[in-house]
């Protein structure tokens, strides 16, 4: 959570900084500010809201100077005001801060600085943390690199998370960062250098980039890069090429990231499946797992961790894997697992999935995996992620940057890898040919028919407009179906704030069916032929106590007239792709209530696309 981006070089800084900082806001959008060396004094502008505010107010007020940083805040510490938003100044106005992260000890450095005179304006840790840099600049006045240094040691005293870059009145050409838990890449330009927190930031200026380790410091100085360990270790930067099509991140003719982002997910399977079936079209084949066919099919055990959206696919590769592979699996939220001493067995095989690589909870998960010897694979969205750099083996998911908060092509690319995934380990072991000839061809249509189902978008918008002030909406489902009523839910509380919940179908009658009433439509998945019967026994329990009901069903199993208040009807499709086809109304339907009810969909309100503070 929070953007950060900085600019050191030969051109004016603010403009490179607030582009960049647009394209980070996805990680927070409560306020913003940028911090410029101008005169040699620090400038600065804040604004609470958006960054299009912080942008009028910067460039009309003319922030002029060749090394600035600037920072889009999700608030921790301290309400949303002008004086909690960064870049953070230090008490002596020397040195100025933008920080992505927690500090936990900020408490005891406060006070400690607070002996020594220091006062502060703001509730926030970051403020602690600029003035702890300060308070050593003081002390390192001889030292020949006395800024780099003040901030390796203050880093010595804190504990938390972060992501920082710095700049000092009296340094003009020298901008500092530094990593630990979140992330920091720095962007190596001609005659310039770029430090943000993910590489959209810097795509546009350049392609080469570096990617900070935990407990790594960058320097910037002259025109030279350094790096070093927090032992003053030196390292030597490697330079990475990223492949960024930085109209990928642009909204076209859209109106919204979302709607962009569901249209987009026939080609976002299509790439998730490109040159992974196996020549003789019975399985699938990845190639950056790290794992030989032998080792496979050692493992007896799967672990799934994620968060949200990715928790939901693991549950649906949880049915997936278990139905086509016989692997037993088990599903654990990523902020549970790091926590628990769960006892694995050494042929558990852990998979985390994260569309953004840089969730801290499912991070954390994976290190402990690791920690404690197992294999780890990550699904991933974001080439060059801390996951998937901290993980043994992976799979990337080539779904392209997903803008809006809300999860939509990201979700549905990973399930196209975990059913193929779900193919591929049960040709290792008892799937046969022939089952594993029509999971490949059935999984090879699905993108020709995710294009036909975003086709009723128009139809979909109509049921939206119906039932767009409702209060409170139940997601049901069996099956597979169920983690794709969850996720139906989770979309429509995130952008639209109503109430929703997801649950087993059957489970209904064990409490929620209390809830039923004519003012709480329900969403029925009844797409399944083999257990369709009981789908719609469910529904005529909802329909006796008074619910709107709205139904999904499959082309070939439409239901019996007069049943539902509304249907919509996906295309028939092999069963492993049901859970992909079944997710795009549910999209769909989020997004026009949402709309309609005039909520800011791609940012809703206290959210973030990437989660990195505990
Ligand atoms: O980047 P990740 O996939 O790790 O993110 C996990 C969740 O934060 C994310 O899926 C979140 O739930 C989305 N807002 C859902 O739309």
């Amino acid at each position: 959570m929070c953007g950060i981006v900085g600019y050191i070089g030969k051109r004016e800084a603010t403009p490179i900084l607030l582009e960049g900082l647009k394209r980070l806001e996805y990680r927070g959008y409560d306020s913003a500010g940028v911090a410029v060396l101008q005169n040699e004094k620090i400038e600065y502008k804040k604004r609470t809201g958006r960054v299009a505010e912080l942008s009028r107010a910067a460039l009309n007020n003319g922030l002029s100077g060749t090394l600035g940083i600037c920072h889009t805040r999700w608030a921790t510490h301290g309400g949303v005001t002008e004086e909690n938003a960064h870049p953070h100044l230090s008490n002596d106005g020397k040195i100025a801060l933008v920080h992505n992260g927690v500090i936990e000890n900020y408490l005891s450095i406060k006070k400690f600085l607070t002996s020594k005179g220091i006062t502060f304006y703001s509730e926030t840790d970051t403020e602690v943390f600029v003035n702890l840099i300060a308070y050593h600049y003081e002390k390192e006045a001889e030292s020949p690199n006395r800024f780099k240094e003040s901030v390796r040691r203050s880093l010595k005293h804190i504990e938390g998370t972060y992501g920082i870059a710095a700049i000092c009145r009296d340094c003009p050409d020298e901008m500092v960062g530094a990593r630990k838990g979140s992330p920091l890449i720095v962007g190596v330009g001609e005659n310039e250098y770029l430090i943000a927190s993910d590489v959209s930031a810097l795509v546009s200026r350049t392609s080469n980039v570096v990617y900070l380790n935990d407990g790594e410091l960058v320097s910037i100085k002259n025109g030279e890069l350094s790096l070093v360990d927090y032992e003053e270790k030196t390292l030597k930067p490697e330079i990475h090429q990223v492949d960024w099509d930085t109209s990928e991140g642009e909204l076209g003719d859209f109106e919204h990231f979302m709607l962009k982002e569901i249209f987009e997910q026939s080609e976002a399977i299509q790439n998730a499946m490109r040159g992974r079936f196996s020549d003789d079209e019975s399985s699938a084949k990845f190639g950056g797992l790290n794992l030989s066919a032998q080792e496979l099919r050692q493992i007896d055990r799967i672990l799934f961790c994620a968060c949200g959206t990715a928790w939901h696919a693991c549950l649906v590769g949880e049915y997936l894997i278990e139905r086509y592979a016989r692997i037993p699996v088990e599903v654990e939220y990523a902020s549970e697992f790091r926590y628990r001493n769960a006892p694995l067995d050494k042929n558990t095989l852990v998979i985390v999935i994260s569309q953004s690589g840089e969730t801290i909870d499912t991070l954390a998960a994976l290190k402990e995996a690791k920690r404690k010897g197992y294999r780890t694979l990550a699904i991933n969205n974001s080439v060059g992620s801390t996951i998937a750099r901290e993980s043994d083996g992976g799979i990337y998911q080539h779904a392209g940057p997903e803008v809006g908060v809300a999860s939509t092509k990201a979700f549905t690319s990973q399930l196209m890898i975990l059913s193929m995934m779900a193919v591929y380990f049960g040709r290792l072991r008892d799937l046969s040919f022939q089952e594993g000839l029509e999971c490949v061809k059935g999984l090879k249509r699905v993108p020709e028919l995710v294009e036909n189902a975003v086709q009723q978008n128009d139809a979909i918008y109509k049921i939206a407009e119906k039932y767009k002030d409702m209060t409170d909406c139940l997601f049901l489902g069996r099956q597979d179906m169920f983690p794709i009523a969850l996720e139906g839910a989770l979309k429509l509380k995130e952008i639209s704030y109503i109430h929703a919940e997801g649950y087993p179908a059957a489970e209904m009658k064990h409490g929620p069916i209390a809830l039923i009433s004519k003012d709480c439509p329900v969403i029925v998945l009844a797409t399944q032929p083999d257990i369709f019967g009981k789908l719609i026994s469910n529904i005529q329990e909802v329909k006796a106590r008074g619910a709107p009901v709205i139904a999904v069903t499959c082309e070939s199993h439409p239901l019996p007239e007069g049943l539902a208040d509304d249907e919509i009807v996906i295309p028939d499709c092999h069963r492993a792709a049901l859970p992909i086809l079944a997710s795009i109304p549910m999209q769909l339907l989020s997004y026009h209530i949402a709309k309609l009810r005039g909520c800011d969909v791609d940012k809703p309100r206290n959210l973030a696309k990437s989660v990195t503070v505990e």
